[in-house]
């Protein structure tokens, strides 16, 4: 008889949690192998969240958040931590989601001690190393040596066969965001109450047109976060509009959120929603503005018009669908675009179409599927 293979998914931060999620519940209930997890704490609180309502409880947590921290010291931090579990775990394969700090130094300490990695969310390229930074170095690493390529996309792919990575290596899978996002939203219709911590705020903004923010990205630390907190000032100047931005927890955000946002009648500033909440502020919204990933993924697959306070992204793919549309960190710029989409019904009505350029919620099964293999 084939013993079970040992797998070890290792993660750290809250989307990687998310995307992760499904794939942790599809490897612990197949008999082919033997699944463990390491998370390394690279957030906390937010991690936490996903873990409570996912029902994940890892075998290890490296607890390695620290205020504010360097990204050299988080690094240097996870490349040990992670190591020195691979000689515990000694596993036959690891797996590791996108291109955080965590799953840069996973995927790394496991290339030192030769165990094939699995790459989920493979050959996403902005192809600017500034943009999302250092997110396209990180992913760009994980890809230089990973054994599979779980492309979410074809564009993905074909970004993975332009550096040469071996056409037999690469899967297009769907992305797992989306297994999670119909994962969840079951959850919810039949346990609404999941999601009922909500309802104060959206009774308060009855009537209005919800805006649902979230930002985060380091790259736009500095000016780039002053101009979005002023231009979501202007916007909630406009007629009927009410703001719902739940503030990631990186100080650098929290700061100047707070100083220009606190206060504001028809602005509500909140701690991150865990991710039923979040489900339900997506439903909510009339649109989204976001630099994040994940938002950009989940919104077009729920017919959500995302405007992307970044100037590039990786994922063309919403933009193509119609869905997304890049508006940089031009605090005029987000204003008129938002101006534009809120006044205008027949461009609003263009965006707000769902689609599923991201993938069918089936991208978890045809990762095992591979892996057994
Ligand atoms: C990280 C990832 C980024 C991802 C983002 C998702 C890297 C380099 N960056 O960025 O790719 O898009 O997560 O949110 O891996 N903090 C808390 N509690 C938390 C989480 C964060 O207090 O639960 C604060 C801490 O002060 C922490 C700081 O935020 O030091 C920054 O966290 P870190 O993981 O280093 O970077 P992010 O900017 O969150
Ligand atoms: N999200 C959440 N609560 C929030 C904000 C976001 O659960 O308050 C979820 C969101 O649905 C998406 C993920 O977190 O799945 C995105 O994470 P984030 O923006 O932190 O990181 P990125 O995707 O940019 O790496």
């Amino acid at each position: 008889m084939k013993l079970p293979r040992k797998i070890l998914s290792v993660f750290g931060t809250r989307p990687e949690a998310i995307k992760m999620f499904p794939l942790c519940h599809a490897l612990a209930a197949d008999e082919r192998f033997d699944a463990r997890i390491c998370v390394s704490g690279q957030h906390r609180g937010m991690l936490d969240q996903v873990l409570e309502i996912a029902n994940i409880r890892p075998d290890h947590d490296l607890d390695l958040m620290k205020p504010d921290q360097s990204l050299d010291a988080l690094t240097a931090k996870l490349l040990t931590g992670i190591g020195a579990i691979l000689d515990i775990e000694q596993p036959d394969i690891v797996v590791v989601q996108g291109d955080t700090a965590t799953a840069m130094c996973g995927a790394l300490a496991a290339y030192y001690r030769k165990i094939p990695v699995a790459h989920v969310e493979a050959g996403l390229r902005s192809g600017d190393i500034h943009h999302p930074w250092p997110e396209e170095a990180n992913r760009k690493i994980v890809g230089s040596f990973a054994r599979w390529h779980f492309a979410p996309t074809e564009t993905a792919a074909a970004a993975l066969r332009r550096e040469n990575v071996d056409p037999g290596a690469i899967h297009v899978t769907g992305n797992t965001v989306i297994d999670a996002l119909h994962w969840i939203t079951a959850r919810i219709a039949d346990e609404p109450e999941l999601a009922a911590g909500l309802a104060p705020v959206a009774q308060r903004f009855a009537g209005r047109r919800v805006i649902g923010v979230t930002s985060h990205r380091r790259e736009n630390f500095g000016d780039g976060m002053a101009a979005i907190a002023a231009a979501i000032r202007e916007i909630a100047e406009l007629d009927n509009v009410a703001i719902i931005f739940p503030v990631h927890l990186n100080p650098n955000v929290r700061r100047i959120m707070a100083a220009e946002l606190d206060g504001l009648d028809n602005v509500a500033l909140l701690e991150p929603l865990d991710y039923p909440h979040f489900a339900r502020l997506l439903d909510i919204a009339t649109l989204m503005l976001t630099d994040s990933g994940g938002v950009q993924e989940e919104a077009p697959a729920l017919g959500k018009p995302v405007l992307v306070m970044r100037e590039t992204t990786e994922r063309p793919e919403g933009v193509e669908a119609g869905t997304a549309r890049l508006v940089g960190t031009d605090r005029q710029r987000i204003v008129a675009e938002t101006r534009r989409l809120l006044g205008d019904p027949e461009a609003y009505a263009a965006m707000a179409r769902a689609h599923n350029p991201f993938g069918d919620g089936k991208a978890s099964r045809r990762i095992v599927d591979v892996l057994a293999g």
